[in-house]
C-alpha cells in the first residue's frame, strides 16, 4: 500500500539532516528527504568541496542515494530544508529540478516537493523540461 505523506514529519526529517550538512564554504545547511513508495525514508544533506563545483546539493545527494539503493522504488515525495533560512522555503536549484525530472519521468509518477509553506510537483518546478 502506497504510504500517506507526512508532510511535517518529512520535512523535520529533512531539517535534522541539514545537520549532517558539510558546509564549510557556504555556511548554508540544507537537508532532503525522500519518502519512497515502501515507507522508506531517504535523507541527504549538501556536500561541498574546496574545488567548488564538486559540491553537491542535499537533494541531489538524496535522490541518487535512493535511486541507486532501491532501483526498484519510486520516489514519493522530497521535503527541503535548512536551519539557515528560517521561516522561508528553500526551493531546489534549476540543476536539482532536472535531476527531479529525470527521476520522475524513469519512475512513471510525480514526485511532491516539499518545502516549508509550500508544495508543488516537480513537474511544476521546471515546466518544459528538457527531454531525449
Ligand atoms: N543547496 C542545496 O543543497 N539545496 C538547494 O536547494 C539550494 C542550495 C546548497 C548548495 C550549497 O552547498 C549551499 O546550499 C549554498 O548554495
Amino acid at each position: 500500500m502506497k504510504p500517506k505523506i507526512d508532510y511535517p514529519a518529512l520535512l523535520a526529517a529533512a531539517l535534522a539532516a541539514a545537520n549532517k550538512a558539510y558546509a564549510p564554504y557556504s555556511k548554508f545547511r540544507v537537508g532532503a528527504a525522500a519518502l519512497l513508495d515502501d515507507g522508506t525514508l531517504v535523507t541527504g544533506s549538501n556536500q561541498e568541496n574546496a574545488a567548488y563545483p564538486l559540491g553537491s546539493c542535499a537533494e541531489r545527494v538524496a535522490v541518487n542515494y535512493a535511486r541507486s539503493t532501491y532501483p526498484e522504488r519510486k520516489i514519493l515525495a522530497l521535503a527541503v530544508a535548512s536551519p539557515d533560512a528560517p521561516g522561508r522555503p528553500v526551493t531546489p536549484c534549476g540543476g536539482c529540478r532536472q535531476l527531479l525530472i529525470e527521476a520522475v519521468q524513469a519512475q512513471g509518477a510525480d514526485i511532491t516537493v516539499i518545502m516549508s509553506g509550500l508544495q508543488l510537483t516537480a513537474t511544476e518546478l521546471l515546466p518544459h523540461a528538457f527531454s531525449k
